[in-house]
């Protein structure tokens, strides 16, 4: 089957501004990534728009073109970054006190990142309640702060001649919230703007605001924001792409890997016991039980659609999911996340695997937002709108159609992503159907 709806597409030209709610831990170490790579210091290791391969065609055709050769992308030279955060640290300083980078790696990039600061912030206590900054707008309504939002959207537009931008959530996770009457429509969400309706999180004003400014927009975290009817009502009306939720990095992206080996080999599980220590800012928001609770559910929601238990019931129906965080100051953003997991085999037999992962979580999200911010800028320039289900690869809690169940299998979310890549460019989509012994 061909499609090529953006076979026709032109390499864009123009700066791309990407605007990044939350200039913490992850947005810096992309931004100050970003620029280093531009200088020629590091390769982009571990993002799929700037290093990875796609073959195209029969085996024996030997077309593995770079993804950025074949689908026209943007170019990192042309990313321009701007944020909001509460505090007034601008990125070079919020990079240094998260403190993923080193002193001598983030020197050659200082005079760069001294000069992105944050605009100021739309921040409620009540939705993360571990932290407070002085960054922050004041309006007499949550519809003015809205406006405030979209006119330094249209000032950083202009003051840095962009052609296009895409914003990206990176900021604190949320408390747990789930959609209440006033997510229900635009109509009802506009008139709970005026209102100030307390059901209405800090998020989903950034959100509103750049919907309505056409901004195609990501959410990194796990709380309840693009995934809501007004929002989604929103992004089909101004024809906005939009994707989420929550970055798969750490623990998740390793569930995601190993789970589906587990099924295709129909060994059973018994209990999958998950447990991290981490010390950086995101881990004391998290220490928050009820930021922690947005959390579990984005972790705990990957193991079903992956196992399928009503259909295996004998392997997975009894499978005990557990996931714990704990804030431990020492460890920084150098997360360790251990797994024990209980498996069994043939007549029952367990068995058990350990795992443990001394990762850093912000050095496995930075190529995510930087994939997302080049990906979601090619779904809006072709003209895609609505949830970019084809991106469900970087997220932990895919976001989907409601028709449709969210995939989880990190294998099965990189074969549709590329697809959906081969389709928009009109070439057959890659089957694995060995279909010469049919000849
Ligand atoms: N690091 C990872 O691997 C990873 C993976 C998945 C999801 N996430 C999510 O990404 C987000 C960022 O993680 P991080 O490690 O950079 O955390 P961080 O605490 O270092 O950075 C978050 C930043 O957001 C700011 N902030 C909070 N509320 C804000 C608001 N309303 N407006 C503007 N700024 C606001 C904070 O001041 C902080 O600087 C978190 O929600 C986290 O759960 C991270």
């Amino acid at each position: 089957m061909k499609s090529g709806h953006a076979k026709n597409l032109e390499k864009p030209s123009g700066k791309l501004g990407v605007l990044i709610p939350g200039l913490g831990a992850v947005a810096t170490t992309f931004i100050a990534g970003v620029e280093a790579i531009r200088q020629g210091l590091y390769p982009p290791i571990g993002s799929l728009t700037q290093m990875g391969h796609i073959r195209l065609g029969k085996r024996t055709d030997s077309r593995q073109p770079l993804v950025k050769d074949f689908v026209p992308l943007a170019d990192l030279n042309d990313l321009v970054m701007g944020g909001w955060d509460i505090f007034e640290d601008n990125c070079y300083e919020a990079a240094s006190k998260s403190a993923v980078l080193t002193d001598t790696m983030l020197q050659p990039l200082s005079g760069f990142l001294s000069n992105i600061k944050p605009m100021k912030a739309v921040f409620d206590r009540e939705y993360v309640k571990r932290i407070d900054g002085p960054n922050v707008k004041k309006g007499k309504n949550k519809m003015d702060l809205a406006e405030q939002l979209m006119d330094d959207i249209d000032n950083f537009k202009k003051q840095n001649n962009c052609s296009r931008l895409v914003g990206v959530w990176c900021g604190s996770t949320e408390v747990y919230r789930q959609q209440t009457k006033v997510h229900g429509s635009l109509k009802d969400f506009e008139q709970g703007l005026k209102d100030n309706d307390p059901n209405i999180a800090p998020s989903q004003i950034y959100a509103y605001a750049l919907l309505k400014k056409r901004v195609p927009y990501a959410n990194g975290a796990p709380n309840l924001c693009l995934d809501t009817d007004a929002m989604q009502e929103l992004a089909i009306e101004n024809n906005v792409a939009i994707s989420g939720k929550d970055f798969k990095t750490g623990q998740t992206l390793m569930k995601t890997i190993l789970a589906p080996g587990f099924k295709a080999r129909l060994l059973g599980l018994s209990g999958w016991f998950s447990t991290n220590i981490l010390g950086n800012r995101d881990g004391e928001v998290l220490d928050d039980p009820e930021s922690f609770k947005t959390k579990e559910v984005s972790k705990l929601s990957v193991l079903d659609t992956i196992l399928q238990p009503e259909l295996y019931p004998d392997l997975y129906r009894n499978l005990y999911h557990k996931v714990r965080i704990n804030y431990y100051p020492p460890r920084g953003d150098n997360k360790e996340g251990w797994d024990n997991i209980d498996i069994f085999g043939w007549m029952g037999m367990p068995m058990q695997i350990k795992v443990d992962f001394l990762c850093r979580d912000s050095i496995l999200a930075a190529p995510i937002v930087l994939d997302l911010v080049i990906f979601m800028d090619f779904a809006q320039r072709a003209g895609y709108k609505g949830i970019q289900e084809w991106l469900s690869f970087y997220f932990k809690s895919p976001m989907a159609d409601k028709k449709l169940y969210p995939e989880h299998d990190l294998f099965i979310q990189m074969i549709k992503l590329k697809n959906n890549l081969r389709y928009a460019m009109g070439e057959d989509l890659i089957t694995h159907l060995g279909v010469e012994y049919y000849d």
